[in-house]
C-alpha cells in the first residue's frame, strides 16, 4: 500500500467534467454543489426533511426529523410510515410498468429481461408465499443466493412484508452461514440449489444443509429453494425444505405492502470489525433508502434512459444499495450479472457493456487491475460508446488504474466517481458529483451535500490541510447504521468512542486533505484488511486458524498486493514441532483449506509461515508492525529493544 500512497500523494492532475456532461448534469458546476452544501449547513434538518419528502413516497408523512435524544442511537423521520418495496416498485407502475427493470445475464450468457410490472408481480407472489409460511414483520430471513433476479426478488419480498433480511455472500462457508443464522435467530432461509460462476457449480443448498446441521439453528423453520440449475439435488428435508416455484405457484399477484416506521430495520448485514465476531450492521428503512436514492441522483447523475450496471454481489453492501435498492428506487434499468469478469475471458465486462448499451458502470479497483493485467488492450475491441459515467468502490484506486479506466474504458470522456463509503454508511459519503467536481486520480474528492466529513487528530481537533488524520463524520446522517444487531454496546464503542465525546462517527479509516481540500483515503486504522475490496478482520482469520487442533497461536497481517490491494499473511505457531519442507507445504495447504471452511475462500491466507513463537513485547503483546515488515520482506529497522524474543524475527524471515 505504501507505494500506492506515495504515488497518490503526488498526484495532482485535474479532470474537470466536460462542458457537455456538466450541461446535462443534475448538479452542474461547483456553484450548484456549494449551494447544496450551504443549504445543509444553514438548516441541517430542513435540508434532509426536504429531500425525504421529495424523493421518497410516504404512507404517512413524518412530523419529526432528527431525534438525538438517545444519541448515538439516532432516529430519523421517526413517526413517518412507508414501505421500501413500494418505493422501489409500485410507485413506478403508473408510468414505468413496461420499462425494463432488470437485464440479467447468466454465467453462460443467457439473457433474461423483466419489466417493472413483472418484477412487481414476482415480488408480490414471493411476499405472499413468505406470509403463507407465517413470516411477518420483524422476522429475520437469511438469504444465501447466487446473483440472479430472484436474489433481488427475495430481498424486495422481505422488505414488502417488513421482514428483516440478512444476506450472506454465496462465497461464505457453512460455518459463517451457521453463525449468522444463530446471531440473527433467522426463522427462514432463502437459497438456490446452486449457482454458477465461471463455469463452476456452487452448491449453495448443500452449504445451507451443512450450516443447519452444525446445530444452534432451531430458529429456522423453513428453507425456500430456488431451482437455478437442473442437476441432481442433494438431500431434501421434508417439512422443512420447499421449492420456490411451489411456494409461489398459486400465490396472488398482488400483495399489499406492510407499512413500517421509518426506523424499522430493513436489513442486517454482517461485516468484519476489529474483533473476531462479525458485526450485524442494522439499517433503517427510510434513512437508508434516502441515501440510496440521493446517491443514484447525485453521484450517478441518474437519467431515465440510463442502463446502470453495478458489478457487486448482493452479498455485500454495494450490491444491497446499488443492485437491490438504489436503481429500482429511481426506476432505472439495470444489468445484473451472475458470473465473473474473467469468464469465458477477460473481455466479458466490455462485451456486456457493448451488448446491453450500458451507460453507467460501477466496479472495484481490484477488478480493474486484474483486467488490465489480463488484457489491457481488450476494451478496444468492443464498442463502449454507450458509457457516460464510470464508478469505483471498495478500496483506494491507484492513479495508474484510474488513468487506464478513464482512457481505455471511458474513452477519455466519462467522469470517474471514486466513491468512499462503508457497510455502515449505507450509501456514498465522499465522492465527486460528476457534473460539478474536477476529479483527481486516487481522490474521492468531496463529501456529498449534507455529509459533514472531516479529518481530525486523536483529540478530535481538525488537522490542517495536508496533514493526515482520522476520518470522522461530525453529524448524524439519515443512511447511517442504527445499531449492531443484538449488541448496542459494541455499536457505541466501535463508532462513537469516548475520545470524541461520543459525538463523531468514527469511520475506521485514516485520510488526508490536500491544499484544495480534496479527501484522500489512506486506509484502515484498525485491524481490518481490505482484500480485493472485501473487508476481513485479522482477528477473524486468527480465530479461524486457532480453531484448528494443530494450531497454538496465530497472527494475521496484510501485505500490499498489486492486484488485490492487500493479501493475507498468517504467522502460525503449532502445538507440535515446527515443520519444514514438504511437510510444511502440506500443512500450509491444509490450513488454507481450513480457513476457507471456517470463513470462506476469500479469507484464505496467501502466505502462511510457521514459527516457534511470535514476536512479543515483554508484556505479551504481539508486535504486528514487525510482522507486517516481515510479510513485506523488508529489513527490520524498527526498534526491537522491547522484544521478549528477538531471535524469532530471523526465524520468521527465513521461514518457508
Ligand atoms: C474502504 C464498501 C478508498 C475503506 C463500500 C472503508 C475505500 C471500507 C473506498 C468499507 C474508496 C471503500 N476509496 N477506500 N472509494 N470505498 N473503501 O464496508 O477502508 O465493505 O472503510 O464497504 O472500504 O468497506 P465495506
Amino acid at each position: 500500500m505504501s507505494s500506492t500512497i506515495e504515488s497518490v500523494l503526488h498526484e495532482n492532475r485535474h479532470f474537470p467534467p466536460s462542458a457537455e456532461f456538466a450541461a446535462k448534469a443534475r448538479v452542474s458546476g461547483m456553484e450548484a454543489y456549494h449551494a447544496l452544501c450551504r443549504q445543509a449547513a444553514e438548516d441541517y434538518e430542513g435540508f434532509w426533511a426536504g429531500l425525504a419528502r421529495e424523493r421518497l413516497s410516504w404512507k404517512r408523512p413524518f412530523t419529526q426529523v432528527l431525534d438525538e435524544s438517545n444519541a448515538p442511537f439516532y432516529s430519523w423521520f421517526a413517526d413517518g410510515e412507508l414501505n421500501v418495496s413500494y418505493n422501489c416498485l409500485d410507485r413506478h407502475l403508473p408510468e414505468l410498468a413496461n420499462k425494463l427493470a432488470i437485464i440479467f445475464e447468466s454465467d453462460n450468457g443467457t439473457v433474461t429481461r423483466v419489466t417493472y410490472a413483472e418484477l412487481h408481480r414476482k415480488v408480490c407472489q414471493l411476499a405472499n408465499g413468505l406470509k403463507s409460511l407465517g413470516i411477518t414483520k420483524g422476522d429475520r430471513v437469511l438469504v444465501y443466493m447466487p446473483m440472479s433476479i430472484e436474489a433481488v426478488v427475495a430481498m424486495q419480498a422481505c422488505a414488502r412484508i417488513g421482514a428483516i433480511h440478512s444476506v450472506v455472500f454465496g462465497g461464505f462457508s457453512a460455518k459463517s452461514v451457521n453463525e449468522r443464522i444463530i446471531d440473527a435467530k433467522a426463522r427462514l432461509v432463502i437459497t438456490a440449489n446452486s449457482g454458477v460462476r465461471g463455469g463452476k457449480i456452487v452448491a449453495l443448498k448443500d452449504t445451507v444443509d451443512e450450516a443447519l446441521a452444525m446445530g444452534g439453528c432451531e430458529s429456522v423453520e423453513r428453507v425456500v429453494v430456488f431451482k437455478r440449475v437442473l442437476h441432481e439435488d442433494g438431500p431434501w428435508t421434508l417439512g422443512r425444505d420447499i421449492w420456490w416455484h411451489d411456494l409461489v405457484a398459486k400465490q396472488p399477484e398482488v400483495c399489499e405492502p406492510t407499512w413500517v416506521l421509518a426506523d424499522d430495520p430493513l436489513f442486517i448485514l454482517y461485516t468484519s470489525g476489529s474483533t473476531g465476531k462479525p458485526k450485524g450492521v442494522q439499517h433503517s428503512s427510510a434513512g437508508y433508502l434516502l441515501g440510496a436514492v440521493n446517491s443514484m441522483l447525485w453521484t450517478f447523475d441518474y437519467k431515465p434512459d440510463d442502463v446502470f450496471w453495478c458489478t457487486a454481489d448482493v452479498g455485500w453492501i454495494t450490491g444491497h444499495t446499488y443492485v437491490a435498492y438504489g436503481p429500482l428506487a429511481v426506476g432505472a434499468t439495470q444489468v445484473i450479472f451472475e458470473g465473473v469478469p474473467t469468464y469465458p475471458d477477460a473481455g466479458r465486462f466490455w462485451k456486456m457493456i457493448e451488448e446491453h448499451r450500458v451507460t453507467t458502470f460501477y466496479t472495484a479497483p481490484t477488478a480493474i487491475r486484474s483486467l488490465i493485467k489480463l488484457g489491457g488492450e481488450l476494451p478496444k475491441q468492443y464498442n463502449l460508446s454507450s458509457l457516460r459515467l464510470l464508478g469505483s468502490v471498495g478500496e483506494p484506486i491507484n492513479p495508474e488504474a484510474w488513468i487506464w479506466y478513464h482512457e481505455v474504458v471511458g474513452g477519455g470522456r466519462c467522469p470517474i466517481v471514486d466513491t468512499w463509503w462503508q457497510t455502515e454508511t449505507g450509501g456514498h459519503m465522499i465522492t465527486p458529483l460528476p457534473g460539478a467536481v474536477a476529479t483527481k486520480p486516487g481522490s474521492c474528492t468531496f463529501p456529498l451535500p449534507g455529509i459533514m466529513a472531516d479529518v481530525v487528530d486523536e483529540a478530535g481537533e481538525p488537522v490542517e490541510l495536508g496533514k493526515g488524520g482520522i476520518l470522522v463524520i461530525k453529524r448524524p446522517f439519515p443512511s447511517q447504521v442504527r445499531t449492531l444487531w443484538g449488541d448496542p454496546e459494541r455499536f457505541k464503542k466501535s463508532y462513537f468512542p469516548e475520545e470524541f465525546n461520543g459525538k463523531y462517527y468514527l469511520a475506521g479509516d485514516s485520510a488526508n486533505r490536500d491544499a484544495e481540500g480534496y479527501f484522500w483515503i489512506m486506509g484502515r486504522i484498525d485491524d481490518v484488511l481490505n482484500v480485493s475490496g472485501h473487508r476481513l478482520g485479522t482477528m477473524e482469520i486468527e480465530s479461524a486458524l486457532v480453531a484448528n487442533p494443530q494450531v497454538a497461536e496465530a497472527a494475521v497481517v496484510g501485505r500490499p498486493d498489486a492486484i488485490k490491494g492487500e493479501s493475507v499473511v498468517a504467522f502460525v505457531v503449532l502445538k507440535g514441532a515446527r515443520p519444514s519442507g514438504a511437510e510444511a507445504k502440506a500443512l500450509v495447504a491444509e490450513l488454507r483449506d481450513w480457513v476457507a471452511k471456517e470463513i470462506g475462500a476469500i479469507a484464505k491466507p496467501d502466505d502462511i509461515r510457521f514459527g516457534d513463537n511470535l514476536p512479543k513485547t515483554r508484556s505479551g503483546k504481539i508486535m504486528r508492525r514487525l510482522l507486517r515488515a516481515i510479510a513485506k520482506g523488508e529489513s527490520i529497522t524498527q526498534d526491537t529493544s522491547t522484544l521478549e524474543n528477538p531471535a524469532i524475527l530471523t526465524q520468521l524471515q527465513e521461514a518457508n
